[in-house]
């Protein structure tokens, strides 16, 4: 760590103490990062903390998505033990800001300058009444495919860039006996390919209409029902044990060559990289088939919870270290995001962190940004579980897809 940045923590730990703010004792940490790829870069916090003299205390749930951890919070708060700082996403930390549950960071923020260096679009999640909520971690995104290189090469598959081509290199695994898609048959999985997949069949305007806008002509389109039509033919080709599978087992099935490929947010990418697998040489990752231009980002961010009307001297020293440029760098390398600041070098990331650096930049610029469906930052967890229920249902064979479109038009009216 070079002086500046320490000089940084040291001021934002001074900060808190000068605003008559507690001595700093652990921090309690509740979030969802449990496999290996993710417990790794985790440890790139703990250990910046444990530097700072700040003990942590883990306080993990597993679930990707953090669906369970958000009940698991749910239960803390109410019984009156909220814990330090909690990972959230989008919407959720809207909604606990609403309730006046969480800590008001404008001071350490305009004493580092947040405003000016967190991109707009994370803003709308992290600030509540013109407060700083929550500090931003990273930008992940959903629209990837992840890819085994050597069963590609054996199968003389090239890098599939239309639905029409992906159909193609799925049909060739198929025929050589290889499992085309890797997946796990959880909710929050389901929607997750199913942002990619609503995305590449209808594109940009489509998608905000439908899961942003929630506009019901756009929910009950034809193109909606092409959308689950495609859905069907991701189902016909995962493995018979799919359901139930945890996101990271499916992501070891690409590593492993056991499956071509597995549709999912670049945390998978820690999961490679925790293999010791490197990008282009062992695996391939690009952008879901039709969606190149696109970005449906989700953003993990820490929310503080109130201790009682002040910022505590460790929520400021978790909340200053998580922004530090140095940290956004060494974590977003190893988590497999990208930083949550725009003027972070792309030096130290690997060419799959390089280009989603690149396509972030240039999504937004271009307007092609969007918030994830599948992960809380389209709309608030209500409308988010309701269209989980439908996705999954029809992907499980309950649903065929007109009924889905029809299920998916009432859930939603009946959501919000
Ligand atoms: C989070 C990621 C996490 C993934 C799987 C997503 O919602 O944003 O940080 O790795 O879930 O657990």
């Amino acid at each position: 760590m070079n002086k500046t940045l320490k000089g940084m923590k040291l001021t934002a730990a001074a900060l808190a103490l000068s605003a008559g703010m507690a001595q700093a004792a652990d921090v309690e940490v509740l979030h969802w990062w449990t496999s290996g790829g993710e417990a790794a870069a985790l440890n790139v916090l703990k250990q910046d903390l444990e530097g700072q003299g700040i003990g942590w205390q883990d306080m993990p749930v597993a679930g990707g998505g953090g669906t369970e951890a958000m009940t698991v919070l749910r239960a803390r708060v109410t019984s009156g033990d909220a814990p330090t700082a909690v990972q959230m996403l989008g919407f959720d930390i809207l909604d606990w800001a609403k309730q006046d549950a969480l800590a008001n960071l404008n001071e350490l923020a305009a004493s580092e300058g947040w405003d000016s260096v967190v991109p707009a679009a994370l803003q709308a999640f992290a600030k509540h009444d013109g407060k700083w909520i929550s500090a931003p971690v990273n930008v992940h995104s959903t629209n990837w495919v992840w890819a085994n290189k050597a069963v590609l090469d054996a199968n003389g598959i090239a890098v599939p860039t239309t639905w029409d081509e992906f159909v193609a290199a799925v049909d060739a695994l198929s025929a050589a006996g290889v499992t085309p898609i890797a997946h796990g048959g959880q909710a929050w999985q389901d929607a997750t390919v199913f942002d990619a997949v609503a995305m590449s069949t209808g594109g940009p305007d489509f998608y905000k209409a439908a899961f942003i806008d929630l506009d019901p002509e756009a929910l009950g389109s034809d193109t909606m029902k092409e959308a689950f039509d495609r859905m069907g033919y991701i189902r016909a080709n995962v493995d018979e044990n799919f359901s139930g599978r945890d996101w990271n087992l499916a992501t070891a099935m690409v590593i492993n060559g056991e499956a071509g490929f597995q549709m999912m947010g670049d945390w998978a990418k820690g999961e490679f990289l925790n293999a010791g697998k490197v990008p282009g040489e062992d695996f391939l990752c690009f952008r879901f088939p039709g969606t190149q231009e696109q970005v449906t980002f989700n953003a993990d961010q820490f929310a503080m919870f109130d201790q009682g009307g002040v910022v505590s001297a460790e929520q400021a020293a978790l909340a200053s270290s998580i922004l530090s440029p140095s940290f956004q760098s060494a974590f977003n390398v190893v988590k497999g995001s990208v930083p949550a600041r725009t003027d972070v070098s792309d030096a130290d990331f690997d060419a799959c962190g390089k280009q989603g650096m690149k396509d972030l930049a240039a999504a937004a610029s271009s307007g092609n940004l969007f918030g994830s469906m599948a992960h809380g930052h389209a709309n608030p967890a209500s409308v988010k579980n309701a269209m989980y229920d439908v996705i999954t249902a029809h992907f499980n064979g309950e649903y065929d897809s007109e009924t889905a479109v029809e299920e998916l038009v009432s859930a939603v009216e009946i959501a919000q």
